[in-house]
């Protein structure tokens, strides 16, 4: 997909098969929506004088053949209140109209949403109408979405804004790609491919490390979990060098489980049915390395993925069994199906080796987090409540939404504490699942800032938003690279 400044032309001429504007609920229409009102005769006026459109966020309208505009299909999209207008409704508001434009092949669009916005919210509204032009049928034959072969700016955003743009959304479809394919095609090996033609991409540094490594390093917790499964685990290593060699470095984590069948505490087969999802984690912080990269930000960041399959073979864990983390701390399997945080735990602490100054890891960790929190929003826990901050106030910037559970030392750190071993891989019962989990991932990183993020929810939907079809959502990519944009400053 090519985007591309409309220039200095008129909303009214440009050459395009569509063309999306923007209209609030509140406010007086913007110049070019009173340039196309002016064209077509009053419509819009009409249109509004009639209620068939309020301005309501995500509402669309699709008005064919206007006399007096070139495009052959006006789309009103509404923004809401000006006043509420930031990243997220800017992302959002240009998905849904690329979702509906996208439904048939159209080759160039054209988007006036607000000439007056920030570059900030033209580079989300671009990743944005990118993200929501593409579908999630890979393999479909006829295809619910036709990703654009053009996209026309209006207003007079600089190219390098666009592009920036363009850099996000094409991460954010990096992102949703990996976690649509199926586990057939998305396994550790095949992801650290994948990577490895990332890295080559867009010149980040790649180590892999395959299971000889991951034996020689004692990762001994990551690879019980790869045990029984007859694809073999591998462990990702990406650097970015943005700043001086000695300036500190971010580390972001992600849990890399290709297919979660629970292991011998076998999933029953609705919980299954999606657990291609289980490396979310891992296909954020790739997309957010990408992004990060050709963006050329001044930062030094380390993405690390753990990469395997909970699977059921001959050689699977087995509950009760006892292992050693590379860390040296042992660990009581009590749920084969609680195997992201033993996956984590040697990936942090392999982190830790980096020497980072600050660590992130996103994880589709725990249904308890969904239960929580819903299926929109992710989990942050911390051992650092400044990080914690830095984390939430990045996801807010840019209209992805978290919320931060506790994390009680005198509350919570007995939950995980083990019989035989140090500690056990689940908590006390049902209850605070979510923070179980992350005071088991909390055991792994030392006195480094840590700030976990459980995106059960969010990576993955089940049924479609108005502005995001339903599979993987790619969520949190965005945040993840404007947190390195702020800890660059
Ligand atoms: N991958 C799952 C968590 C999950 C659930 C992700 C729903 C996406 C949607 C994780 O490995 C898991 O199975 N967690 C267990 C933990 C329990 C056994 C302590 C869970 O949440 O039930
Ligand atoms: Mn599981
Ligand atoms: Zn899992």
């Amino acid at each position: 997909m090519q985007v591309a400044s409309a220039g200095k032309s008129d909303v009214v001429q440009i050459d395009a098969y569509a063309l999306v504007l923007g209209i609030y609920g509140d406010e007086p229409l913007s110049a070019p929506a009173k340039a196309v009102d002016a064209a077509t005769g009053g419509l819009i006026g009409k249109v509004q004088a009639q209620k068939e459109f309020a301005g309501k966020p995500h509402e669309l309208l699709t008005l064919v053949a206007p006399a007096g505009l070139k495009a052959r299909l006006l789309l009103l999209v509404g923004l809401g209140e000006a006043s509420k207008i930031d990243a997220g409704r800017a992302y959002r508001a240009a998905s849904a109209a690329a979702m509906a434009l996208a439904s048939k092949e159209r080759k160039t669009v054209a988007f006036a949403l607000d000439p007056a916005w920030s570059a900030e919210l033209v580079e989300n509204a671009v990743a944005g109408a990118i993200a929501g032009s593409q579908g999630q049928d890979l393999y479909r034959k006829e295809k619910k979405r036709y990703p654009f072969e053009s996209i026309l700016w209006a207003g007079d955003a600089a190219p390098a804004v666009l592009a920036r743009g363009q850099i996000l959304g094409d991460s954010i479809n990096l992102t949703r790609r990996l976690v649509n394919e199926p586990a057939q095609e998305m396994y550790p090996e095949s992801f650290a491919d994948r990577a490895a033609e990332v890295a080559k991409q867009c010149g980040l540094k790649i180590e892999i490390w395959d299971q000889a490594r991951l034996e020689a390093e004692r990762c001994g917790s990551l690879l019980a979990v790869a045990r029984g499964s007859s694809r073999p685990p591998r462990l990702v290593i990406l650097r970015y060098q943005g700043a001086k060699a000695d300036s500190p470095t971010l580390a972001i984590v992600g849990k890399g489980v290709t297919f979660d069948s629970g292991g011998l505490s076998l999933k029953p087969s609705d919980g299954m049915l999606t657990m291609k999802c289980d490396m979310a984690g891992a296909a954020t912080m790739l997309g957010a390395m990408r992004a990060i990269a050709l963006l050329k930000l001044p930062v030094n960041v380390v993405g690390l993925a753990g990469l395997v399959e909970n699977m059921t073979g001959p050689a699977a864990m087995k509950l009760g069994d006892v292992l050693t983390a590379r860390s040296g701390t042992t660990i009581e399997v009590h749920n084969t199906d609680a195997e992201g945080r033993l996956v984590l735990a040697d990936v942090l602490n392999v982190a830790l080796d980096q020497k980072p100054s600050k660590i992130v890891d996103l994880a589709t960790l725990t249904g308890a987090c969904v239960v929580a929190l819903g299926t929109e929003v992710a989990g942050l826990m911390t051992n650092n409540q400044a990080w914690c901050d830095e984390v939430a106030a990045a996801a807010r910037s840019c209209g992805e939404p978290v919320w931060q559970l506790p994390m009680y030392p005198e509350l919570y750190d007995d939950m995980i504490k083990g019989e035989v071993a140090d500690i056990k891989n689940v908590g006390e019962g049902r209850w605070g699942g979510a923070i179980s989990a992350a005071k088991f991932l909390e055991r792994f990183v030392g006195q480094t800032p840590w700030t976990h993020m459980d995106i059960a929810g969010p990576a993955f939907r089940d049924k479609p938003k108005p502005w995001s079809d339903a599979g993987a959502s790619g969520t949190y990519v965005r945040t993840l690279v404007e947190l390195a944009r702020s800890s660059s400053g």
